[in-house]
């Protein structure tokens, strides 16, 4: 590779005031963890390694991030940021740059790391900084002449330097061939008695290396996730970009500040989204989809000029085209629904395909059914499916009608054509083109009087 470049995502710490047994960098936001975030930024780069240095929480960071070509590194004790790098070293290469990256910084962007890489790759050591109206518990940025010459941490800062407004984000990038070295002299003679990868601002500009700050990023893409508050302020961030995204892709959102994407989103054109809307997952909606409010769509397909209407709830659902879904209707894994199905309010379909043009308008459950073409399914109709060990399949044929109340027990088969009278229950197969029901005769007691309350 002509430009390898080492990636170190520290991921390490505590966390103590998330308050929860989750490590910190497992957190989610918008969906995906917040190091997941971190990951793919770094990603963009095309680093040739990227190291995970994971501690607090045992396994799980690693087992959270399996199947990726990420390399581990253990740190236990946590002894600082420096000490965490050192952890990082037999895993990376000590030829190639190195950016420093931390897992609980989430919303960063490549374009943002991008010149602090190009600055290492040319020698220098490029530092990431942030002027903040209140730099309270940051690392400041100490220049003289304008030149950094080194960062002092919130407890080892004079009053002086407490009064800097510049602030390290913690995003470093080292050239190559230099941070074996610099870090095997850090020491950890300060307040806290950390090994601080900061102090190697000062190491560089003993040794006459360059050192550049850069004040690039917007303020929300160096921001850390220390607290549940924090997260939830950086979630609707996150939503916020999102509803950009959408929007310039086209989308028209009734209001951007109520939509929620946990996921991926994938979009055609004149798609239409009204408030309180949870996509997760991987959704996909076709062209002119409208989507009512209050929607919940997780791992799903919608095909073009659909309708899926209020409170409306799916997950492992594939829609054809110019279907009708809902209001109220709720589609459970494995639900197909052809072109030009209606389903309707307070319908449940489960593992079901439904063929083209079929409706199932009204109160009705639907599970592991094969549902033809133009099949009208009646209000209340049920699929008793399920005989408390096994389940067994419902199949409809084409152009079928399914009178109101009715039962299908399953295993069980209504031709095609087939008319089932309302109030049936179907326990063995109906044949094609002909009526079949199940009911008691309807008779009339003349002389009948309704009961007297007594005394
Ligand atoms: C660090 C910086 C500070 C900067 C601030 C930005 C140092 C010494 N200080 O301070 O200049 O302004 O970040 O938020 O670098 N971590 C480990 N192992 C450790 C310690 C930390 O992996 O032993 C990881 C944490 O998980 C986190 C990151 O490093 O992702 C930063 O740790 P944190 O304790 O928040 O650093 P600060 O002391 O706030
Ligand atoms: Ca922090």
């Amino acid at each position: 590779m002509s430009h390898p470049l080492n990636i170190v995502v520290l991921a390490a710490g505590k966390g103590t005031r998330m308050r929860s047994e989750l490590p910190k960098v497992l957190h989610r936001l918008a969906g995906r963890p917040l190091v997941q975030h971190v990951l793919d930024a770094a990603s963009a780069l095309a680093p040739s390694a990227t190291c995970v240095v994971y501690g607090h929480g045992g396994d799980a960071v690693p087992q959270a991030l399996a199947g990726r070509t990420l390399r581990f590194a253990l740190q236990a004790p946590q002894l600082g940021t420096g000490h965490a790098v050192m952890q990082a070293l037999p895993h990376i290469d000590a030829g190639a740059a190195t950016l420093v990256l931390y897992g609980d910084v989430p919303l960063v962007r490549s374009q943002t790391l991008a010149p602090l890489v190009d600055a290492a790759r040319g020698g220098a050591l490029a530092v990431l900084t942030a002027t903040l109206e209140d730099s309270q518990g940051y690392g400041r940025i100490v220049r003289e002449d304008g030149a950094v010459r080194r960062i002092v941490e919130q407890k080892d800062a004079s009053p002086a330097e407490q009064a800097i407004r510049e602030i390290n984000t913690g995003i470093m990038a080292i050239p190559a061939g230099r941070l074996n070295g610099w870090l095997g002299r850090l020491g950890n003679q300060n307040a806290q008695q950390e090994y601080y990868l900061t102090d190697l601002v000062a190491l560089a500009v003993a040794d006459g290396v360059d050192v550049v700050g850069l004040d690039l990023a917007e303020p929300w893409e160096v921001t850390g996730v220390n607290s549940p508050r924090q997260l939830a302020e950086l979630e609707r961030v996150a939503q916020r970009l999102e509803a950009e995204r959408l929007m310039e892709a086209g989308v028209r959102l009734a209001d951007p500040a109520r939509i929620d994407v946990r996921g991926r989103l994938t979009v055609g054109r004149d798609v239409w989204i009204d408030v309180g809307c949870v996509f997760e997952g991987e959704v996909m909606l076709g062209d002119g989809v409208s989507v009512g409010p209050n929607c919940v769509i997780r791992d799903s397909r919608i095909g073009a000029a659909t309708r899926i209407e209020a409170m409306s709830w799916m997950e492992r659902a594939t829609v054809g085209a110019e279907a009708v879904v809902g209001p109220y209707a709720r589609l459970r894994p494995g639900t197909e629904l052809a072109d030009g199905a209606h389903v309707g309010n307070f319908v449940e379909l489960k593992n079901s395909q439904v063929g083209a043009g079929s409706k199932i308008n009204h109160l009705s459950y639907v599970g592991d059914a094969t549902v033809g073409a133009r099949v009208n399914i009646g209000a209340g109709t049920i699929t008793c499916n399920y005989d408390g060990a096994n389940k067994y399949r419902t199949t409809i044929g084409d152009d079928a009608f399914i009178g109101s109340d009715t039962q299908l027990v399953a295993p069980v088969k209504i031709g095609a054509g087939a008319t089932i009278g309302a109030g049936s229950t179907i326990t063995r197969d109906a044949p094609d083109e002909v009526l079949t029901l199940s009911r008691n005769k309807q008779y009339t007691v003349s002389g009948w009087k309704r009961p007297q309350k007594k005394g």
